[in-house]
Order: structure tokens, then sequence, then C-alpha cells
């Protein structure tokens, strides 16, 4: 199974953002882990990050020509960007929601997600396991879709 890992703005500056709130690995610590972790589960993974939200969409809209399913944490454009729903409904592949931060601990406007309602779900407030934890769930829904 193909798997495209998307993260969002900023995330590229993971281990020295507020590392308080988002941990101290670095993105690349993050995806080796994941490319590791899917390995266990015959999981091919691709990791991108994009601080656009058009090139979010168009990594997106690639996605539905060879992925499987999508594990995206779209950073501040969870709680914004109508656009990215809309590719997110219109690639018909699954999509699993995941954020590094407890966002209900947080602010009142990361409460809102544009996302959720069209995604298969989503895990929050584990740090870099929201991934993993995010990647088991899409593993066992792809073994769902396709059993052997
Ligand atoms: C985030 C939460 C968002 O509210 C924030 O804008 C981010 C990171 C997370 O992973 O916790 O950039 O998506």
């Amino acid at each position: 199974m193909k798997i495209l890992v998307l993260h969002g703005p900023n995330l590229n500056l993971l281990g020295t953002r507020e590392p308080e709130v988002y941990g101290s690995l670095t993105l690349g610590d993050i995806n080796a882990r994941l490319i590791e972790f899917g390995r266990e589960f015959d999981a091919e993974l691709k990791c991108s990050q994009s601080n656009h939200e058009g090139e979010l969409i168009d990594t997106l809209h690639d996605a539905k020509t060879w992925a499987d399913g999508v594990i995206f944490n779209p950073g501040g454009y969870t709680h914004t960007s109508v656009a990215l729903r809309d590719a997110i409904t219109a690639i018909e592949i699954p999509v699993i929601e995941v954020h590094l931060s407890n966002v209900y601990a947080r602010e009142e406007f990361r409460h809102i997600s544009l996302i959720s309602a069209v995604c298969k779900g989503k895990v929050v407030g584990f740090g870099w396991r929201s991934y993993t934890l995010g990647l088991r769930a899409m593993v066992g829904i792809l073994e769902d879709l396709n059993p052997k």
C-alpha cells in the first residue's frame, strides 16, 4: 500500500518551533520514524511538506493518481481552508487528519477544523506519535478495503 504523509505550513520548523508545544523532533526525524514504521506494515510512504495552500492542494490532487491514503497535518490551514477541505473531498481516497498538539487544550480558534468532517478520522495531542497512530489506523482502513 502507498501512503502520502503531508505536512502543512510551519511544520518544516519542527525541532526549533515552540518545542514545549510540538516536541523536539525535526520533521526529518518524524518522517524517518514513519517510514520505518510503515515498513513493518508493508506500507510505502512518501513524505511532503509545503507552506503554501495551493501547493498542498496540488499535492493532494496528485496523490489521487498514486496513493491509497493520506495522513495529513494541515497546520494552521486546518482552521481556515475551505479549499483544502474541497480538495480532500475531490480526491476520494481516505484521509486521516493529525495534529501534534492537543488543539482542544489551546486557543478557541484551534478547536475548529474545516477538514475533520471530510476525513476518515483524526488523531490529536500525542506529539509525533499522532502520526504513527494515524498511520496504523490508515493501514487498517486500507486492509479492510482490500482484504487478502
Ligand atoms: C498543528 C496545530 C495547528 O493549530 C497549528 O497551526 C500548527 C500545528 C499541530 O500539529 O498541532 O501549525 O496542526
